[in-house]
């Protein structure tokens, strides 16, 4: 299966997205991650982004396409998957379309996460990260075992840098601008399918699925 998630900064894209990952066994694909993991490894290409990330703005169009192209020709995709926070802009849209043609492939559904944007500030104030497994927490609604350490690695959590109130503002803005029209877009396609962002994350797992025709 060949899904999109959509949805603003904080919707639980990335916690869905590993949910869905894991009970459809396709990969998880998030070009936010690919960027970060790329400023970890202090890559040419983290360092391009590193300013623009820092400032909440969205990274050129050209250099995100190549990178998931890259991406996508990797042979663990083949049996679908799942786009975390891509595409982002009607350019990137356009060249995905392209892309999936020429891989032969179909998009199956692209699923926006609706959450009123009072909530979404609550939640990336609250994130808290595993800088060396990633697994993402929550200070009060998803909270590891022992405050401020990851169950799985026993490792410090981090805050992203892009989550301080300015930067959080920006991403909000940036969003409206050029990511939410894609909803009319893929609308447009028929493929589009919006699922209600809050309760828990397994309730909204659920309902996903059920959009997706699956059952577990
Ligand atoms: P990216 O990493 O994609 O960030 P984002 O879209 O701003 O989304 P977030 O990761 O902040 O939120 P999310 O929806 O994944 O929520 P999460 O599951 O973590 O992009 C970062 C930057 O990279 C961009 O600003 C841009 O610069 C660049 N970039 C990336 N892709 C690009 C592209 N295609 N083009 C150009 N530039 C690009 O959840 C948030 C919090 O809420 C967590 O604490 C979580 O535990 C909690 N939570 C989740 N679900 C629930 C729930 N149901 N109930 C309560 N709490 C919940
Ligand atoms: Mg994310």
């Amino acid at each position: 299966m060949i899904l999109i998630l959509l949805g603003p900064p904080g919707a639980g894209k990335g916690t869905q997205a590993k949910l869905l990952a894991s009970e459809l066994r396709v990969p998880h694909i998030s070009t936010g991650d690919m960027f970060r993991d790329h400023k970890a490894r202090g890559t040419e290409l983290g360092k391009t982004v590193d300013a623009i990330m820092a400032s909440g703005g969205l990274v050129p169009d050209d250099v995100t396409n190549a990178m998931v192209k890259d991406r996508l020709a990797r042979p663990d995709v083949g049996g679908g998957f799942i786009l975390d926070g891509y595409p982002r802009t009607a350019a990137q849209a356009a060249y995905l379309d392209q892309l999936l043609v020429a891989m032969g492939r179909k998009l199956d559904r692209a699923v926006s996460y609706e959450i009123a944007q009072e909530l979404l500030v609550d939640r990336m104030s609250g994130r808290r990260s595993c800088p060396k497994c990633g697994a993402v927490y929550h200070v009060t609604a998803n909270p590891p075992r022992q405050a401020g350490t990851c169950d799985r690695e026993g490792t410090p959590l981090v805050q992203r840098d892009d989550d301080k109130a300015e930067t959080v503002a920006r991403r909000l803005t940036e969003y409206e601008a050029k990511t939410a029209p894609l909803k009319r877009y893929y609308s447009e396609q028929g493929s589009l399918s919006e699922v209600p962002g809050t309760g828990t994350p397994d309730q909204v797992l659920a309902t996903a699925l059920r959009v997706l025709g699956r059952t577990r």
